[in-house]
């Protein structure tokens, strides 16, 4: 019997299992569109086997966007071809996700193949950004941004509603917040890019408000029976991580309280100078802690690929889904294979008919 192929449910949403693709930009959109390249993408990850595809972080806003051809959902446009997405991804097996977010002083960057640095605010490509305190990341991204103001506060506040309204309405059944990776929600929480000496900075209570009352108005609109998440970074390895850590439990326990279901544990990113352990699964303990000091199911990526490990990972309650990213981009019925790997009964079937019948009956050799 495999863990990782048992359903999972949260809330009103079954998994077919606790396989997800986390949100990976595809760095490919024209005024934060769709376009031929996302629907065929999206529609083979989810005809891959899949319980859960989760599309891109979306922008709430233009200025919230990592590159200029980051996908949006601050339009009716953009909503129209979301939709398309969402049900594409229903239509080939699996649950349609979004993950909404706002890139901060991460924002107006080339995309990674063509440099992954700030674009400068004079070229028509590029506009300012902002961010809690007028910090810079530094390195690639030395563009310093202007420290917000408490109206800017709450109109991002108010365009993460709007969006999670439109992700809502385009049929999106689970709804992830990005509160990770050094963009703007991570950098509220940070101590390297939150200097502020209002109510949104200071004390860790300070630092994780922005985080709390964006949960907080996105839960008042996303539907109570549809699961809310959030991708959160609880730690930096930056020397400073069992502090990080107890404080980031501490602000996911608040956010349970308003209605978070569930956490994709998953690291701060917020300075250049980070000494992350890379490994196989190496996130999983760390997860595992925060499932256990929270009672929040988790899900984290991180190198989980391997068959065994995801299957070991979930058999040994470390995490609730396992999230596959660049196993999948490699191959998108990576759900097959590890199906066949781990001997599961009728594994063809974890792909459509029309590919599952003849797999099946004619089967290849490994
Ligand atoms: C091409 C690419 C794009 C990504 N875009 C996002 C994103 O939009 N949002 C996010 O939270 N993480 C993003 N990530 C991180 C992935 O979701 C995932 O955490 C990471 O690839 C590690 O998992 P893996 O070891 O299975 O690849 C991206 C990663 C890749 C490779």
């Amino acid at each position: 019997m495999s863990a990782l192929f048992e359903p999972f449910t949260l809330k009103s949403v079954t998994l077919k299992n606790r396989i997800a693709v986390p949100p990976m930009c595809q760095y490919s959109a024209e005024d934060g569109l769709v376009n031929d390249w996302h629907q065929v993408h999206y529609a083979g990850l989810a005809r891959g086997g899949a319980g859960l595809v989760i599309v891109e972080a979306t922008a709430v806003s233009p200025e919230g966007r990592i590159s200029p051809n980051c996908l949006g959902l601050w339009n009716e446009e953009q909503a129209k071809g979301l939709a398309t997405i969402a049900q594409s991804i229903k239509d080939n097996g699996s649950v349609p996700g979004i993950q909404i977010g706002h890139a901060g002083r991460k924002a107006s960057a080339n995309a990674p193949w063509k440099g992954d640095d700030h674009i400068d605010s004079a070229d028509p490509q590029g506009w300012d950004t902002i961010s809690p305190s007028a910090v810079a990341f530094g390195a690639n991204l030395p563009k310093q941004p202007k420290a917000m103001t408490v109206e800017d506060i709450q109109r991002v506040k108010h365009d993460f509603v709007q969006a999670a309204i439109r992700a809502r309405d385009a049929g999106f059944e689970w709804l992830e917040l990005h509160f990770a990776h050094g963009y703007l929600a991570q950098s509220f929480f940070s101590v390297h890019a939150n200097q502020r000496d209002d109510q949104y900075g200071g004390s860790p209570e300070g630092r994780g408000r922005f985080l709390l009352e964006t949960l907080e108005a996105v839960r008042e609109v996303w539907p109570e029976e549809l699961p809310l998440t959030a991708r959160f970074g609880v730690i930096e390895f930056d020397g400073r991580d069992e502090e990080t850590l107890q404080e980031a439990i501490e602000l996911t326990k608040q956010m349970k309280q308003r209605g978070l279901d569930m956490l994709s544990v998953s690291m701060g990113f917020s300075t250049p100078d980070a000494q992350i352990p890379w490994g196989p699964a190496f996130l999983a303990p760390i997860a595992e802690r925060v499932r256990k000091e929270t009672g929040l199911p988790v899900a984290s990526a991180w190198g989980i690929d391997k068959p065994q490990d995801s299957e070991r990972v979930v058999a040994e309650q470390q995490l609730d889904v396992v999230m596959i990213g660049r196993a999948y981009l490699a191959d998108p019925h990576w759900t097959y294979r590890v199906a066949k790997q781990l001997g599961i009964e009728k594994p063809s079937w974890t792909l459509p008919a029309p590919y599952a019948h003849w797999l099946e009956r004619y089967a290849l050799a490994d």
